[in-house]
């Protein structure tokens, strides 16, 4: 696949819409290097609406079957549930590169606190199959579970397939305590931001 070609911008039916709400938590906003290139990451806003259609482009059938489990499209109204977050009880994270003076979504990692008890919740991460297998995963879980931390998170719990091999690689070397436990059909991972995991043994 030649990746250096700009693509175009997609008819999604979505208006542009005003980028950054007042609350915007711009101060988990990070830029770092990984392997080579510059990432920015940063909570996802509404204006990343068209973003995220072309990230969802990248995906194959099995990224989406195993993020979404099951083979989901994205019309509008599931884009912008995607970028409208309410910062106090979910976080989404993009990992961004800049190609040719436009701005384009790698992957996201997210979650979203119960609302009966917000210091536990839900996490899932996708990263467009045109980008995996450059670390961008493992780096951008590791900065969710930070920012988990400091937003007063203590447990996430993520579902995963069975023959997913690379989401439990990514949890493991995120260096985070985290406990696998099988559901009967899928594993269930429960991490605990701050918690670093014990030397293994041997
Ligand atoms: C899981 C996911 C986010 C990882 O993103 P990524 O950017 O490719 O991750 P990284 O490059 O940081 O690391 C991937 C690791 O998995 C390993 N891996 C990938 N496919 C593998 C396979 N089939 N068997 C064994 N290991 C595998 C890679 O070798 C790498 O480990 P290494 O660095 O020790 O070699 C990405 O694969 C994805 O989006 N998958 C679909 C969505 C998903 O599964 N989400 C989790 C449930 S919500």
């Amino acid at each position: 696949m030649n990746t250096d070609a700009v693509p175009p911008i997609p008819q999604t039916g979505l208006d542009e819409e005003p980028a950054l709400p007042e609350n915007y938590p711009s101060h988990h906003t990070r830029d770092l290097e990984i392997k080579g290139h510059q990432v920015r990451f940063r909570p996802i806003h509404p204006g990343d609406n068209h973003r995220m259609v072309m990230l969802f482009d990248t995906f194959s059938m099995e990224t989406i079957y195993h993020r979404f489990f099951s083979y989901v499209r994205m019309p509008p109204e599931r884009v912008k549930r995607f970028t409208h977050v309410d910062y106090a009880l979910q976080m989404a994270l993009v990992a961004e590169e800049e190609r040719h003076g436009q701005q384009h979504i790698m992957g996201v990692a997210r979650y979203a606190r119960e609302k009966d008890n917000p210091a536990q919740g839900e996490m899932a991460i996708v990263v467009g199959d045109r980008w995996q297998g450059r670390g961008i995963g493992t780096e951008l879980l590791k900065y969710l579970f930070e920012v988990a931390e400091k937003e007063g998170v203590a447990m996430l719990y993520g579902l995963v397939h069975f023959d997913n091999r690379a989401a439990p690689r990514i949890i493991r070397k995120s260096g985070i305590k985290f406990k696998k436990k099988d559901n009967g059909t899928e594993w269930r991972f429960e991490v605990f931001p701050g918690q670093t995991q014990e030397p293994e043994a041997g």
